[in-house]
């Protein structure tokens, strides 16, 4: 096939094919790919709807879903079909900077046709005009996007999807000041799920006064990784399969320099002055080291990456 034109002075995007034979993309800019290498369609299904249990609600309910990181549209395909597979009414705000992801997935007929036709309309909808049937794409940096939004979805959302890259190469959508905007959008049992277990996120989440839970990891994962997830609400969260409280090991990791939020006053930080404000608050900072969180823990399940595992 031909790919849409990504050379010239644009980071590069390039195609992966994923575990379960799902479509992703991997990203020069931040050296990540866009889902897990198990697989991007399970990921989906794993990480993001079963934990948002949105079908509890009785059918023919509206459900307002906030995406952040639409990228490929992947989750977003998987969203529609699940909230018409459960008889609900989907209204959903998609935030994404970069609209080429969504172009090279279309563009490629093995996304075309992991997707149901009824998504694939809705995805080819929002790529040409911007809008579908259950909602829109504001395209920009998600922290001006999400500051524009904030009157409309002030605690409206029943779930927002949270699929930035990890916070060490994506520190701006994970710092304290823009989680804070996520959160005001959730309404009271509203739920934020994200793949990222980081200390400094979970620790962010405490502080602004969010209940969480951790998600297992997911099966065949082995010992490469710790966590699957971390689920936070204004509520206490039921803990149901898979929802389950933090272990031991993941309090200890609150414990730690790696527990040091990321901070972006003005909501215009780069990537680079906000971690290294990090750096120097962890320099300065009395929580143990992270090596040895990870010595004391060695053995109990694998410490490869306390944020996403996602080879490329
Ligand atoms: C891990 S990928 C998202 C994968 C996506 N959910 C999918 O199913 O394909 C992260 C996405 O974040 C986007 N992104 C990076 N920085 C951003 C920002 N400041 N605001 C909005 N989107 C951003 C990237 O363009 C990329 O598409």
């Amino acid at each position: 096939m031909t790919w849409p034109d990504c050379s010239g002075a644009e980071p590069r995007l390039e195609p992966r094919t994923t575990g379960d034979g799902s479509f992703s993309l991997w990203s020069e800019a931040f050296d990540q790919s866009f889902h897990s290498a198990r697989g991007a369609i399970q990921e989906a299904r794993s990480t993001f709807l079963a934990p948002a249990d949105l079908e509890r609600r009785p059918q023919g309910t509206e459900v307002k879903v906030l995406e952040l990181c639409v990228g490929t549209g992947t989750n977003t395909a998987e969203l529609l079909d699940h909230c018409r597979r459960h008889h609900l009414n989907l209204r959903w705000w998609g935030l994404e900077s970069d609209q080429r992801p969504l172009r090279l997935a279309l563009a490629e007929p093995g996304f075309c046709s992991q997707c149901s036709p009824e998504a694939l309309a809705a995805l080819r909808s929002l790529n040409d005009v911007g809008f579908c049937g259950a909602g829109a794409m504001v395209w920009g940096d998600a922290r001006s996007s999400l500051q524009s939004l904030l009157p409309q979805l002030s605690r409206q959302c029943d779930l927002v999807i949270h699929d930035a890259f990890s916070p060490s190469v994506c520190p701006e959508l994970w710092s304290m000041e823009f989680l804070e905007l996520v959160a005001r959008c959730l309404n009271p049992h509203g739920r934020i799920v994200t793949y990222c277990s980081a200390a400094a996120v979970r620790q962010t989440w405490r502080l602004l006064g969010l209940q969480q839970a951790g998600l297992p990891p997911p099966a065949g994962s082995g010992a490469h990784q710790w966590s699957g997830g971390t689920v936070a609400s204004w509520n206490p969260l039921p803990l149901a399969v898979p929802l389950r409280p933090f272990t031991a090991m993941e309090e200890d990791h609150l414990l730690t320099r790696a527990a040091e939020p990321y901070r972006d006053p003005t909501l215009a930080g780069s990537a680079e002055t906000i971690r290294a404000s990090r750096a120097q608050k962890q320099a300065q900072g009395r929580g143990s080291s992270t090596s040895a969180w990870r010595r004391r823990w060695q053995g109990e399940a694998g410490l490869t990456d306390p944020g996403r595992f996602r080879p490329s």
